[in-house]
């Protein structure tokens, strides 16, 4: 999906030595302190064009009636059935695939120190990074805003924080079927100087006179505009409609890239700025989010995301810690402590340095994502899974290499009643059993053969891994930031 990376230009400006942990409190602090509350009484009237700037930073109350136990929004492909049309099954699969190793890239950039890159990474980053497209094999999510509201399809991004949408005055513009259009909207705000627009920290372009805020893509794809709030519309579980008031996001007025048709995007990262701590306020001060993924094109429109309490499944869950995110300048990235790896029920050793995190640089960990198709396992791991899948697998392996990325295939007679070994992932704390439709991707060519490949790909990064949404369908899937922790257990997502 989106080969978003953040650019590092302005983060370099910011590079001080902060006690990170402490600026990451403070900030959190002041977000659930200040920024959600209703409507200050500091509004500055500078002149921008016409705007008003608006300073959110006198405290005042959450406005107790929008205060839920809940709120459910759908996950969706918005080109997924075009794709399936268009491609064949091997395109579509090799365009995943590829995607994939895009999406790691992204991460992997994103979650760098500023300082310490090798010039052997950042050649290879060169090498990698070509054109921005966005969203195949990621999901994304409808976001109401403004007062009437204005509904918009953004990609759901676990690897960032900010939200934004682009903005009709934008120019130039990525094509797209929609755009948000402040003149229409009684309630849009921009932002100020001041304490709600340091929040931006790196992201924060200018603010003479307006706060304005910049996000880089992997490319030379951006995202430049105004820091706004704005009211924000969403469905608690009776279905009926609740507002948010001073909602955080990014208005994009100069955006480069390939968007697809998608309007902007929705940040679900650990951060500040991001939908889920944004929301919290509204949510008893309850940050937590799940999602259930439904990868069958027929039910792919429905695959159900949901805040606050909630979002705990009902059920018993299997939980992991989340690692602290070792970046300075962000708290982001949804950081798994992943021991080792099962294939058949056997451990395979596979050394602690594989996933470890490089606290000075930064470097490698392993991620959990939602925009990732296919767990990219680092190397040495890849191989070995590998190895010990074909070890105790009874089908015949084909090269199918070219066609498909992948490049453990095999030749089956047909998908029912077919025996692959158990894979799981031992995490610390619990295991993350795989059912069989998690761990291989089915392929029929046009000859009607039938073939089985092994869902992972070789991290394109050293130490680099990211389990991904293909690993995950089927399973209620929390994300857990008062409890840092990431739980999940088997669900019927089209019953959640
Ligand atoms: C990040 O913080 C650590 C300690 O917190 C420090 O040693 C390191 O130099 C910092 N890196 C940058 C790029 O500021
Ligand atoms: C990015 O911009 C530079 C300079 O404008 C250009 O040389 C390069 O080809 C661009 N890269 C991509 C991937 O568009
Ligand atoms: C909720 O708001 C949307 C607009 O965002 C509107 O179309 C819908 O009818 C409203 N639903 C209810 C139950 O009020
Ligand atoms: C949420 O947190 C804020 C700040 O810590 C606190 O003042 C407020 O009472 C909390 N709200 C709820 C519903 O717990
Ligand atoms: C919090 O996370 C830990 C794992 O880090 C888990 O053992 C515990 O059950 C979680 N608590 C809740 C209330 O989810
Ligand atoms: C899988 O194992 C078979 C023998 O059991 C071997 O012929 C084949 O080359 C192996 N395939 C890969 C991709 O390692
Ligand atoms: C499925 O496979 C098992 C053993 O692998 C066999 O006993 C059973 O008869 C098979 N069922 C069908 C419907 O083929
Ligand atoms: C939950 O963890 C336990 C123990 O680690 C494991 O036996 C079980 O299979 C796991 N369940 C799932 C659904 O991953």
């Amino acid at each position: 999906m989106v080969a978003l990376a953040r650019v590092s230009i302005v983060l370099l400006l910011l590079v001080q030595a902060y006690n990170c942990a402490a600026l990451r409190d403070q900030q959190t602090a002041w977000v659930t302190k200040h920024l959600h509350r209703r409507k200050s009484s500091e509004v500055h009237t500078n002149r921008v064009g016409e705007k008003k700037l608006l300073e959110v930073e006198t405290v005042d109350d959450v406005d107790e009636q929008t205060v839920s136990n809940g709120w459910r929004a759908s996950l969706i492909r918005p080109n997924h059935k075009a794709r399936i049309e268009k491609l064949t099954t091997f395109e579509k699969i090799r365009q995943d695939m590829e995607m994939s190793k895009k999406r790691a890239m992204y991460l992997f950039k994103g979650s760098r120190k500023t300082s310490g890159e090798s010039i052997k990474k950042r050649r290879l980053l060169e090498d990698f990074l070509s054109e921005v497209e966005v969203t195949p094999g990621g999901y994304s999510m409808e976001i109401s805003i403004g007062s009437p509201p204005q509904k918009f399809i953004a990609v759901a991004d676990t690897g960032s924080d900010l939200v934004w949408l682009q903005c009709a005055q934008c120019n130039p513009c990525f094509q797209s079927n929609a755009d948000f259009n402040p003149s229409l909207s009684s309630t849009y705000e921009p932002l100020g100087c001041g304490a709600s627009c340091d929040i931006l920290e790196g992201s924060l372009l200018t603010c003479s006179p307006s706060c304005q805020y910049t996000y880089g893509y992997g490319d030379n794809s951006t995202t430049i505009g105004d820091f706004s709030s704005e009211t924000v519309w969403l469905t608690d579980g009776a279905g009926a409609n609740v507002s948010i008031t001073n909602f955080l996001f990014g208005c994009g007025l100069q955006n480069v890239g390939t968007f697809d048709d998608i309007n902007g995007l929705v940040g679900l990262g650990r951060g500040p700025l991001s939908f889920p701590s944004q929301i919290a306020p509204y949510l008893n001060n309850n940050s937590k989010f799940s999602y259930c993924l439904l990868q069958n094109s027929d039910e792919i429109d429905r695959s159900p995301i949901l805040f606050g309490e909630t979002a705990v499944p009902s059920s018993s869950m299997n939980t992991t810690r989340l690692l602290p995110d070792p970046g300075n300048l962000t708290a982001t990235f949804y950081y798994v402590s992943l021991l080792d790896i099962s294939v058949g029920g056997s451990r395979l050793s596979i050394p602690s340095t594989a996933f470890q995190i490089d606290l000075t640089t930064g470097d490698g960990g392993v991620f959990f994502d939602s925009g990732t198709t296919y767990t990219i396992l680092e190397s040495e791991a890849y191989q070995m899974v590998k190895s010990a899948f074909n070890d105790s697998i009874e089908y015949t392996s084909v090269d199918l290499l070219d066609f498909t990325g992948f490049d453990l295939c095999y030749s089956v007679p047909s998908f029912d009643n077919l025996s692959v070994p158990r894979l799981t992932f031992n995490f610390d704390g619990a295991d993350f059993d795989l059912p069989f439709d998690n761990i291989v991707q089915k392929v029929t060519d046009d000859s009607s053969n039938n073939f089985i490949c092994l869902a992972f790909a070789e991290s394109p990064i050293d130490s680099f891994s990211v389990i991904g949404n293909w690993q995950q369908q089927n399973f209620q899937v929390l994300y857990d930031l008062d409890n840092a922790s990431i739980g999940w257990v088997a669900a019927d997502c089209s019953r959640l």
